[in-house]
């Protein structure tokens, strides 16, 4: 044993281990097994059991049930019978049982992080500094929101019965992520933790218990992905609400294709940590310690590709290495333990054998001297150099302590290393120069961007990916519109519910039940089978035959097809080309080409569009009776035209009106919530409104900086095609809106299988948008389809506003940090 002067000497650690007498009380006052909590009970351990181990030993720690689908379902069951009261409890009440769920966990604070470190292996430190204060936030910080929901949210109401599915490395975290903002908003939910980490899930249900939240308002069921898949496929869940692998991701996208659920994905990442050579090498290393050492890696938006700028990479390795000579890995309960255990074997062998894979690659490992505890599953932190940016561990996610580190030479190179990534969590950046960091924000592709910091976290900050670490946002105002939906989906005819169904029905289920709320008398293409009257059309036939319209130029299609078109009579009025999987390919391109539009002012923007309704309100006429011939309604078309004026100036007046938000971090920084441009998205056009519906689904897009590849709908093509003209002389540069006419049904899928395309908006029948959301699956692109309900164009409530906006723009929060 160390003398009190070799310890000065030395000045080694000694153990300070936190106490674990109170969580294994817990365990044993529970003869360490485990039900579920359905409905507000606990149903009796099942027989189909299965072990949570301490991943710093390797013991098991208790027994945990793997849910059956009948408790699934039985689960989903108790969700929807709370749900209308828990609705109709209103705000303020729902508002004090989330402030009580704040102050129990804060009160029960040490019980959760202890419990935590012993189920996860992450270290007291953080357990009980991070994951459960941000836990009591969290709550505290939806209470608000519940208090605000009708004055802050109006004409949005609860989507329903929430199913929730979180992973296993912020177990307590994630799921006051999930299930906050969910029950703020008036849901209820079925929340499955992770196998390997139920246990402060299931302590936190006695919490719900303890403060009296309502039976069935939290139902918690244990398992593994069975569990999940049952949860998935419920028909009697409104959304599915997931945080894991991408892998998983995908196949909920594709299970849950046409259900008419809501779905928020968020999926691992290959985060971006940037070093300009301006930067504070001291706090750089820190940060990376925060980066990729917190959570022992095992963090979604784990800052995992080092990239420094030449000149001061040699400075930061040696420093590096430095610094992780003094890292301690060991028993997580030590409060002196930089980094606990990695979850499990297999996560370990994964990690394990992508190093193997970098070093067979070529690149250089490097780990400190020192090794880890043998008992338990213990991996050092690590550092390769000498990564070529196409290396597997440069691309993969490892999920462990395992960071890269690559050279830039130039911002502009920097900013491209950074996105070539299928991901885009987030990624932080480091430089003494805050013009060159707000330079370099917006320019990545990522959800998140923190300045001079990293890996913080707070529940007023919107968090989520761009690309394929999935969509939608958890935390801040934007988080919020996961959990609601407007209430004028809720269609008219249906009314009120009652009894243990939802008042507030799910588009899910009106999908039985609706029919298409088509408003206008359609033509359409002829087909080969359709026999022409023969006698001569009362107006002379046009000869036109518009191209497509492609990067600013019409161009012939690729098929040398062309298709006719038919008027409300049947007779045929014109053609138009027959575009196909090729065009859409040289659209698509042409849309990426003009993707400076969505770095133009707003200003910019708004003056391009009001300029387009100068336009067209100039070709009223023309347009007016080009919509009478598709249509035979004269008076109609001229309201058509009308209308499509006033929308076109909806959106030139929000182009520089849809602001972002400075949220209220606790922290010393500003946290910017801005609105940006997903990309190129593909639209495909409503029926019934030749010209408005057109103009109404493809503007929000382009105002808010997208570019479009547009699929005009089937019988409409000649009112878009009109638009060529008008596009051309209203200075929208060449490639913002390329216009391929042919079969939807033909174009659609294309557009939603295309790898290049970040989104797609599809108005079309049922059939069509569950196949839509399907094929999506393949890069994750954010879809927006409307299973075949239809809308009503001409009606401002439902054909314009914020909901399109929202649509149109995905949220980057960049945090920026002030003071020495
Ligand atoms: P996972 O994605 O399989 O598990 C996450 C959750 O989904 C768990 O609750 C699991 O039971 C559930 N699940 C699994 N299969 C399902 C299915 N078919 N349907 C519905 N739910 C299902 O992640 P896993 O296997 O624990 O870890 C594998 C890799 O995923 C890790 O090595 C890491 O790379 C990544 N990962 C990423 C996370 C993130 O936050 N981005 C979190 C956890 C893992």
């Amino acid at each position: 044993m160390a003398s009190i002067p070799d310890i000065f000497d030395t000045m080694a650690y000694g153990p300070a281990p936190e106490a674990a007498g109170p969580a294994q009380a817990w365990l044993d006052g529970h003869a360490r097994r485990f039900g579920h909590y359905i409905g507000g009970r606990w149903t009796e351990p099942g027989s189909d059991t299965f072990e949570t181990l301490n991943p710093a030993t390797g013991k098991p720690i208790a027994r945990l049930t793997q849910a059956s689908a009948a408790e699934v379902d039985r689960a989903v069951a108790a969700g929807r019978a709370a749900q209308p009261e828990w609705w109709a409890l209103g705000g303020h009440a729902r508002a004090r049982y989330l402030y009580a769920i704040a102050r129990q966990v804060q009160k029960h604070g040490r019980m959760f992080a202890v419990l935590e470190s012993l189920d996860n292996g992450k270290p007291i430190r953080e357990s009980r500094d991070i994951d459960v204060p941000l836990v009591a936030r969290h709550f505290l910080y939806h209470a608000g929101w519940a208090q605000l929901m009708d004055r802050e949210l109006p004409g949005r109401v609860p989507v329903g019965v929430i199913g929730q599915i979180i992973p296993w490395n912020f177990p307590l975290l994630m799921l006051a992520w999930k299930i906050a903002p969910a029950i703020a908003m008036g849901n209820t939910v079925v929340l499955k933790p992770a196998e390997f980490t139920s246990l402060t899930a299931l302590r936190f249900a006695e919490l719900c218990e303890e403060i009296g939240l309502p039976a069935g308002v939290v139902n918690i069921v244990t398992g593994d992905g069975r569990a999940g898949e049952a949860l998935v496929a419920h028909p009697d869940v409104d959304k599915i609400a997931f945080t894991g692998s991408t892998e998983v991701g995908r196949l909920i996208r594709t299970a849950t294709a046409g259900s008419g659920k809501k779905l928020s994905l968020e999926l691992g990442g290959k985060s971006p940590f940037i070093v300009f050579p301006d930067a504070d090498l001291d706090s750089v290393v820190e940060g990376v310690v925060d980066a990729i050492w917190f959570n022992q890696g095992q963090v979604c938006c784990a800052g995992s590709r080092i990239l420094v700028q030449e000149g001061v990479a040699d400075r930061l390795v040696a420093k590096l290495k430095a610094r992780m000579e003094t890292l301690r890995v060991g028993e997580p309960l030590d409060k002196a333990v930089d980094m606990g255990a990695i979850i499990a074997p297999v996560q370990l062998e994964k990690i394990a054998e992508l190093v193997r894979r970098g070093e067979e690659e070529g690149a250089t490992r490097w780990q400190p001297s020192w090794s880890c505890p043998r008992d338990g599953w213990f991996y050092p932190p690590t550092l390769f150099t000498e990564v070529a940016p196409a290396a597997t561990i440069a691309q993969v996610e490892i999920f462990g302590p395992v960071v890269v580190l690559m050279s830039f030479r130039t911002p502009a190179e920097a900013v491209e290393l950074a996105n070539n990534t299928r991901y885009g969590l987030a990624a932080s950046l480091w430089s003494e120069n805050i013009n060159l960091a707000l330079d370099i924000a917006p320019q990545l592709q990522a959800g998140t961007v923190w300045i001079n910091c990293t890996n913080v976290f707070d529940a007023a900050s919107g968090f989520g990916g761009y690309r394929e670490s999935g969509f939608g946002r958890e935390g801040g105002r934007e988080g919020l519109r996961e959990y609601v939906r407007w209430e004028a989906d809720r269609p008219a005819e249906s009314g009120r519910r009652s009894g243990k169904e939802s008042v507030i029905p799910s588009v899910a289920r009106d999908l039985a039940g609706r029919t298409r709320t088509s408003v206008k008398k359609v033509p359409r293409y002829a087909r080969d089978d359709d026999t022409l009257s023969g006698r001569p059309p009362a107006l002379p036939a046009i000869d036109r035959t518009p191209k497509l319209y492609i990067g600013g130029k019409q161009a012939r299609p690729d098929s040398g097809y062309s298709l006719p078109v038919l008027d409300a009579a049947g007779r045929r009025i014109g053609e138009v080309g027959h575009g196909n999987r090729k065009d859409i390919r040289n659209a698509v391109e042409a849309a990426h080409k003009a993707a400076g539009w969505s770095r133009t002012t707003a200003h910019n923007r708004a003056q391009v569009l009001y300029y387009l309704a100068e336009n067209l309100a100039a070709r009223a006429e023309d347009f007016a009776r080009r919509l009478a011939q598709l249509s035979g309604d004269t008076d109609g078309a001229e309201r058509e035209v009308e209308l499509a004026v006033r929308r076109t100036f909806t959106y030139a007046a929000w182009a520089d009106k849809y602001d972002g938000l400075v949220h209220h971090t606790p922290f010393r920084n500003v946290t910017l919530a801005m609105p940006e441009a997903i990309g190129v998205v593909g639209v495909v056009c409503p029926d019934g409104w030749p010209l408005l519906g057109f103009l109404s689904t493809v503007l929000p897009l382009v105002a808010l900086g997208n570019t479009v590849v547009a699929v005009p709908a089937g019988p409409l093509p000649l009112a878009a095609t009109d638009l060529y003209q008008v596009l051309d002389t209203s200075d929208v540069p060449g490639g913002v809106v390329n216009i391929v006419t042919g079969l939807r049904d033909e174009l659609a899928p294309v557009l939603a299988a295309h790898d290049d395309l970040d989104g797609l908006w599809y108005w079309g029948t049922r059939e069509g948008s569950a196949e839509i959301e399907r094929l999506a699956a393949g890069n994750m692109k954010r879809t927006w389809v409307d299973y075949g309900l239809g809308r009503d164009w001409g009606d401002v409530r439902r054909g314009e506003g914020e909901e399109f906006l929202e649509q149109a723009t995905q949220v980057k929060n960049i945090w920026v940090p002030y003071g020495e």
